[in-house]
């Protein structure tokens, strides 16, 4: 059952409890509702996919109280602060590279090494995030392929039953969603429009390129933008066997044999699976390569429930590296064209 909470203080103060015990609860921001789990969980990060059925891990945008707050968790620059100071609380998300000791969960940034930030414009909002103390991270709160929600009722419409509560403060007052904006390169680029327009930030921040420019358009739109972490071993999937010099990413009981192994879910549970799913990658990658393992061998995940999203990862881990094809492949945004050209 989803709770329906008012807007105070105790409906507030139960959300925020909701959200410490790794709970999912929708809220109203100024642009449209989000679906808001405890960012430094990552089982709570990874209901938020399963509630939502998303087919993908989408890197979700993080939300905080105050500039510092938010700023705490990424490496700022100078752009990033006056961007700040001219628009926060407001609909603006920055995307900038997390910090070594970020604790937001991995499966927020999708793999990526960048988070995206936001301070919303939202009195209940803010309170929530206060009560909290912990960063929110929270996409539109709607099942995927719908419209975002700028109602507790067009929440409850695609969630009820499927999330725990929804603090109803009405309807959202701007009602399209943040423009998100990448600060990690040269320039700033833009990744979707939204409720700060173009010309706002361009007064603050100078020039900035497009997501609307041939060529890097798809590349980085955050629709496509799927680039996220790939380990520089190969990845075999649908493993049967695993050999000795072959890393194991395990999902229920695990092969035997292997020069390395990190378990997905003892239990075959596929939130458990996906919360441990960046982390997994990546630690296999840094072990398989200090002991000089050839290969990163992944056991079969079910096609079902969250196992979408995490074979959807997978199968992008294991595809063919094909650097002459990069500008065509909406599959690498900013980060894997940095590091592609150095
Ligand atoms: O107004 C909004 O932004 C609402 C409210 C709830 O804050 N949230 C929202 O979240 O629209 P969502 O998940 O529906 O859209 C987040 C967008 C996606 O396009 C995603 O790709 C992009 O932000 N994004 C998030 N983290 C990113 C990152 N590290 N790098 C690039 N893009 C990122
Ligand atoms: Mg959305």
């Amino acid at each position: 059952m989803t709770e329906i909470l008012p807007p105070d203080a105790a409906g507030i103060a139960r959300a925020a409890a909701l959200l410490r015990a790794g709970g999912l609860v929708a809220f109203a921001t100024e642009t449209v509702y989000g679906l808001g789990a405890d960012a430094t969980d990552p089982r709570a990060v990874a209901a938020i996919f399963a509630a939502k059925q998303r087919p993908r891990f989408n890197p979700l945008i993080c939300h905080y109280p105050n500039a510092d707050a938010a700023l705490a968790h990424v490496q700022e620059n100078a752009t990033a602060r006056r961007l700040s100071e001219a628009f926060w609380p407001g609909p603006l998300t920055l995307v900038l590279p997390r910090r070594a000791e970020c604790p937001v969960a991995l499966l927020v940034s999708a793999g990526l090494q960048t988070l995206a930030v936001r301070v919303p414009a939202q009195r209940d909002a803010l309170s929530l995030l206060r009560a909290v103390g912990r960063p929110v991270a929270a996409p539109s709160a709607n099942l995927s392929g719908q419209v975002s929600p700028t109602t507790a009722a067009h929440v409850l419409g695609g969630l009820s039953g499927r999330i725990d509560a929804v603090l109803d403060s009405g309807a959202c007052p701007v009602g399209v969603e943040s423009t998100v904006l990448d600060l990690t390169g040269l320039r700033p680029l833009l990744l979707r429009p939204g409720g700060i327009t173009r010309e706002a930030i361009v007064d603050v921040a100078g020039p900035i390129e497009s997501g609307a420019t041939p060529a890097v358009g798809g590349l980085r739109s955050p629709g496509l933008l799927a680039s996220h972490y790939a380990p520089s071993l190969p990845v075999r999937l649908n493993a049967r066997t695993v050999a000795a010099d072959e890393a194991l990413l395990a999902f229920g009981p695990a092969l035997a044999g292997g020069g390395a192994l990190f378990q997905l879910s003892d239990s075959a549970d596929l939130v458990e699976a996906a919360a441990n799913l960046f982390a997994g990658l990546r630690a296999l990658d840094e072990t398989g390569r200090q002991r000089g393992l050839r290969a990163i061998a992944v056991m079969a995940v079910p096609m079902e429930g969250l196992g979408l999203a995490i074979n959807d990862r997978l199968r992008r881990a294991a595809a063919p590296r094909r650097p002459g094809a990069l500008p065509l492949d909406p599959a690498k945004g900013r980060e894997a064209l940095g590091s592609r050209s150095v």
